[in-house]
């Protein structure tokens, strides 16, 4: 195709300000579906995606539209992940295209996600075409989201288009504007193959696939290409393009996205952010700036039945070959048995992993408290990366700990911030900014990473009744007065429930955590104590009394069917439980414990 024909983009948005929907309309509004082949949201295929409306992985769709100008044009759009956890897959993929469509809900405005993902498209020099979409609500108020960009953002959004995604109103004009507002792709077909990696994925009939953005040279099937980062070689089986179901082609040209498919066994084997070359006469040198994303948050995923443990396993590998991102290996602990500590790249990624185990691969999973990186300095000088409290050296040999910090952007209507600002100054948070955007506040906190990984985002939607919105990126290491905290259920320490708490909140987080598990764990024959402890101190006790009777005592007059099925409900509940000694903790407590009110 003529590079000046050619239009690449991304929208970028807020979840659930209509990126989806809008990028559907565009397909269909082009007929590059027939309408009754218009599944809703065309473009989120996952399941799990579907029901939680959130977009998890870039999909890419190619559009043909013969534009008022009579010409014919190619419009390639690369569907971005809206959620803070995926933020390097943001912007590698907007790396690979020129410009973007800014989509605000006009009957809510500006929120952090648009802050944050608007900022990847400015750094990737995109030039940005404000939509203001959901004109059809009677909420609607273009000119002050107009202004509301303009003053928070800082583009300008006068010629911004205004569109319902749901009627289909301006819609040909946001086709007209691509055309029109946004450059057409540079490169050299002559020079050597230059091609970055903007994503791949597993697929059970072609393997992997691997979505690619040519930027000069030209990719034909057959080719030898080379993964830059690595060095390795595959012959290229397949080029297609998706419009959006699979459509095969011959080549790729400089400005064109498109897939290639070269018989490579893992996901692992293509990172993104990669760049391909051919194997003879390579181009010298790599796109800039390739960085793998790197796992923050750790977990340890335990089967509440230990017979499974092989079947999680199967589970996790199959997964992570799918998944470059999510790391894994063996655990054991004393208290859960065989499982496995996985890094993610952030909680809701941590979620949608376990809901695909447990959902998919039917094992009922125990997950133990996230947990940060810490880098632990050692006396004698080393410097030990802590991904799991359970491991942490004995003290006598510690100089001092580091914890991972953010800066965290938060947008909340003016009725809610003090109770923001208290939320972060709990977390133990420094405010760093706070500005207005007509009547919402924008506060900007440095907050260690460990005390938002678990609840923080629940807490900041409970107390803000769901209007706040929040991303963060992180900045960096700080030292702190961090210590281990364990908990013994009937005196025995209960490895999966230790964490790492900072040293002034540690008697409030002791005191709340034992309180919690004292609700949680249903009552025994005999009394339980429950504790937490720092460094063998003990610093929050409750006591769990005894259960006077047996259940089934109640059952009087011997109605032995009603007995039995009492028992057998006591049965079903106990599968979801584990034995800690003589003590039966339900799953749930380990997740639940650390929930904070
Ligand atoms: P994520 O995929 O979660 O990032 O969300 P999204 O930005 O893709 O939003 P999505 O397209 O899923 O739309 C969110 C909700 O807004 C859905 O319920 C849509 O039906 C609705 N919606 C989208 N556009 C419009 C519109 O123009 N008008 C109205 N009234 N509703 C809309």
């Amino acid at each position: 195709t003529d590079l000046a024909k050619i239009r690449n983009f991304s929208i970028v948005a807020h979840i659930d300000h209509g990126k989806s929907t809008l990028a559907d309309r565009l397909i269909q509004e082009t007929g590059t579906v027939e309408t009754r082949e218009m599944k809703e949201q065309l473009l989120d295929s996952m399941d799990i995606e579907r029901e939680r409306g959130i977009t998890i992985k870039a999909n890419t769709v190619r559009i043909d539209y013969l534009a008022d100008d009579g010409e014919q044009y190619v419009l390639n759009l690369i569907d971005t992940p809206g959620h803070v956890d995926f933020a390097y897959e943001v912007s590698r993929s907007m790396r690979a295209v020129e410009g973007s469509l800014l989509v605000v809900d006009s009957s809510q405005g500006v929120e952090a996600q648009t802050l944050a993902n608007v900022y990847h498209a400015i750094e990737a020099n995109h030039e940005i075409v404000p939509v203001l979409n959901k004109i059809d609500l009677p909420a609607s108020d273009c000119d002050r989201v107009a202004e509301q960009i303009e003053d928070v953002i800082g583009i300008d959004a006068t010629g911004a288009i205004q569109v319902s995604a749901k009627t289909g109103q301006g819609i040909h004009e946001t086709l007209e504007a691509i055309v029109k507002e946004l450059p057409a792709p540079e490169g050299n077909r002559d020079a050597p193959l230059k091609a970055m990696l903007v994503d791949s994925w597993y697929d059970a009939y072609l393997g992997v696939i691997v979505l690619v953005r040519v930027i000069d040279g030209v990719l034909r099937k057959g080719d030898r290409i080379k993964m830059m980062q690595n060095g390795s070689v595959h012959p290229v089986d397949r080029i297609g393009v998706f419009k959006p179901e699979m459509t095969m082609i011959d080549e790729l040209g400089p400005g064109e996205i498109g897939f290639l498919t070269a018989s490579i066994k893992q996901v692992r084997d293509t990172r993104v952010g990669d760049t391909i070359t051919h194997e003879k006469k390579g181009c010298a040198e790599p796109l800039p700036g390739f960085k793998p994303a790197q796992p923050v948050v750790f977990c340890g995923l335990f089967p509440v039945d230990n017979a499974e443990f092989e079947d999680l396993r199967d589970s996790i590998e199959k997964l992570a070959l799918n998944d470059a991102s999510f790391s894994y290996e063996m655990e054991t602990s004393a208290a859960l048995g065989f499982g496995f500590r996985c890094g993610f790249l952030g909680l809701l990624h941590l979620e949608v992993i376990r809901d695909r185990i447990e959902r998919e691969y039917n094992i009922e999973l125990i997950t133990t408290a996230p947990s940060v990186i810490y880098h632990v300095h050692m006396r004698d000088g080393t410097m030990l990366e802590l991904h799991n409290p359970a491991d942490m050296p004995d003290l006598t040999h510690v100089d001092h700990i580091e914890e991972p910090r953010i800066k965290a952007t938060i947008l909340v209507p003016d009725e809610y911030l003090g109770d923001v600002l208290k939320l972060c100054q709990d977390r133990r948070g420094i405010q760093l900014d706070l500005t207005y955007a007509g009547s919402r506040a924008m506060v900007v906190y440095d907050l260690p990473l460990n005390e938002v990984v678990f609840d923080f985002y629940d807490r900041l939607k409970s107390v803000t009744k769901g209007y706040a919105s929040f991303d963060y990126q992180l900045t960096g290491y700080r030292e702190d007065f961090l210590v281990k905290m364990t908990v013994l259920v009937n005196e025995d320490p209960v490895d999966a429930l230790s964490t790492m708490v900072h040293r002034d909140r540690a008697e409030q987080r002791g005191r709340a955590l034992v309180e919690k598990l004292k609700e949680l764990i249903p009552r025994h024959m005999f009394k339980i104590p429950i504790q937490a402890a720092i460094g063998g101190r003990v610093v929050a006790r409750e006591t769990l009394s005894a259960m006077r009777k047996d259940v089934t005592a109640k059952c009087y007059g011997g109605d032995v069917s009603r007995k039995k099925k009492l028992l057998e409900k006591q049965k079903a509940g106990k599968k979801k439980m584990r034995q800690f000694g003589k003590v039966e903790i339900p799953q749930q407590a380990f997740i639940n414990a650390l929930k904070m009110d």
